[in-house]
Order: C-alpha cells, then sequence, then structure tokens
C-alpha cells in the first residue's frame, strides 16, 4: 500500500504551518537555487509529480506555461492547490505518482519537488517520466539528499546537555526504506545513493544539466530558528536533466 501521510490530520496540520507551506517558494530554502534550474516555461506543457500545495503549478503558468497538471495522493494537499489557484489552465490530479501513465511525449518540462524519496522505485518512475516528456524536454527534482535520508530517523546526534554533536550516516550503500521522523511524526521515505540517482538518469537517456546541493539563502538563515544548522550537511539534492534530443 502506498502511503499517504499527507492525509494524516495531525501530520497536515503541522505540514500547513511551516514556513514554506505559509510563505510558498519564498519560503522555501532551496527556492533560489531550484529557480534557477528551471527551464523558460514560455508555452510549455507541464507535469508536477507530488505537486502538494501547487506552488509550483502556479509559477510555470505565471511564467507561461500553456498548460499544467499537478498531481498528489493527498486529497488534503490537493484541496489547498486547488483553494489557492485563481487561473483555468492547471489540472490537479489525485493519483499516486508510481501510476502515472501519460501519452508519450506528453510534456515539455517534469517537473518533482521533495516528492520522490517518498517512491519505493526510483527507476520505476523515471521510465514513466521519460516516456511522457518529449525530446529535448526537461526533468527538475529535488529530493532529500542521501546524506540526510541514510540512517533513517533524521536527527542529529545530541550531548548530554542536548547541543548537536553531528549527523549520522551510516547504512549508506543500503537502499530501501527508511522509518524517519518528519515533524515528530512517523513517516516512510525511500534512501538511495547518489550513483543511484544520477546514474539512472543517464542509463535511460537523460543528460544530465545541473546537480545543487543547496544551502539556505542568506535572509532565511537570520529569520527562521534552526536554519543556521543546515550549513552542517546537505539536506536537498537538486537535479535537472534533459531527454536527449536522439
Ligand atoms: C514535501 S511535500 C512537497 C509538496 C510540493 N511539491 C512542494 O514542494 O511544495 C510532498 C508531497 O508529495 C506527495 N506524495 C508523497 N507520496 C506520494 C505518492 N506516492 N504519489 C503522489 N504524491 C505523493 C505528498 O502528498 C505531498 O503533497
Amino acid at each position: 500500500m502506498k502511503q499517504n501521510k499527507y492525509d494524516d490530520d495531525t501530520f497536515f496540520n503541522k505540514y500547513s504551518n511551516m514556513d514554506r507551506s505559509k510563505n510558498g517558494l519564498e519560503g522555501a530554502g532551496e527556492w533560489h537555487e531550484l529557480k534557477n534550474m528551471l527551464p523558460d516555461f514560455k508555452d510549455k506543457r507541464v507535469l508536477d509529480l507530488g505537486c502538494g500545495f501547487g506552488w509550483h503549478c502556479r509559477y510555470a503558468v505565471e511564467n507561461g506555461a500553456r498548460s499544467v497538471i499537478g498531481i498528489d495522493i493527498s486529497q488534503k494537499m490537493l484541496s489547498e492547490a486547488k483553494s489557492k489557484t485563481k487561473c483555468g489552465n492547471i489540472e490537479y490530479i489525485c493519483m499516486p505518482i508510481e501510476d502515472i501513465d501519460f501519452p508519450e511525449e506528453s510534456f515539455d518540462v517534469v517537473i518533482s519537488s521533495l516528492a520522490l524519496h517518498y517512491i519505493k522505485s526510483f527507476e520505476d518512475v523515471l521510465d514513466r517520466v521519460y516516456k511522457c516528456l518529449s525530446r529535448g524536454g526537461d526533468f527538475i527534482f529535488s529530493v532529500e539528499h542521501p546524506i540526510f535520508t541514510a540512517q533513517g530517523p533524521q536527527d542529529w546526534y545530541y550531548d548530554d546537555k542536548g547541543n548537536i554533536l553531528h549527523w549520522p550516516v551510516d547504512h549508506y550503500f543500503t537502499e530501501g526504506i527508511r522509518n524517519a521522523k518528519f515533524l515528530g511524526e512517523e513517516v516512510i521515505k525511500y534512501h538511495r545513493t547518489l550513483t543511484t540517482y544520477l546514474n539512472s538518469l543517464i542509463k535511460i537517456g537523460f543528460e544530465i544539466t545541473g546537480v545543487f546541493e543547496p544551502k539556505p539563502e542568506e535572509n532565511l538563515l537570520n529569520r527562521v530558528p534552526g536554519m543556521r544548522d543546515e550549513l552542517r550537511r546537505p539536506m536537498m539534492l537538486l537535479v535537472s536533466a534533459r531527454k536527449k534530443l536522439y
């Protein structure tokens, strides 16, 4: 069974109170880097995998996209997305990312922000993305960084006074399920190595056009409590890739 954590009331309420949920893209620590990796959206057909509140869908339309489909497994996330969306050319569909089966070459851009670490098989989703993307089309995604997902619980090691000692990295080469804690709640995530993320793209026929391990923007470092600790290890991995023309 696929996990649908974001429809859990407690988890949804906590997620809705995060800076990135209240302030949108500007409240997201990685946005200043991710934004630079996005292609020109003018007249493009866009698919957003795990669209959540739809911030990236609306950004695509505001920047000229012809049409956008945002998919998500969570009804709660989608109903918030719909209530925030005023334009007509975004369609939100409730479905798991694992089940996408769009016609060949039906999108020019596929984006996915912080959703693919919830997916068991990256390779399977990649097959589906590759198929529905036009030749020369762009696939841009962010995931939790393999250094962040490796150990499992996703927490620092502390001394007996509660000060941070270090971030644990263990079982790096053992890919698969992790029982993580996010917002104080149990969440299932999947760990993959950097090699798997990058080589899977190359193997299927993508050309990698960018790889970033973002640090939070200066103003967030000062404004958001705990953000400075994000300079101690990478939390996210951002990748852009292009489906080869031949
Ligand atoms: C961290 S949120 C990110 C939301 C949005 N992409 C953003 O960056 O603002 C992760 C989203 O992925 C969705 N998600 C998780 N697993 C999914 C799956 N198997 N299929 C579709 N959506 C999924 C969740 O419901 C949630 O909306």
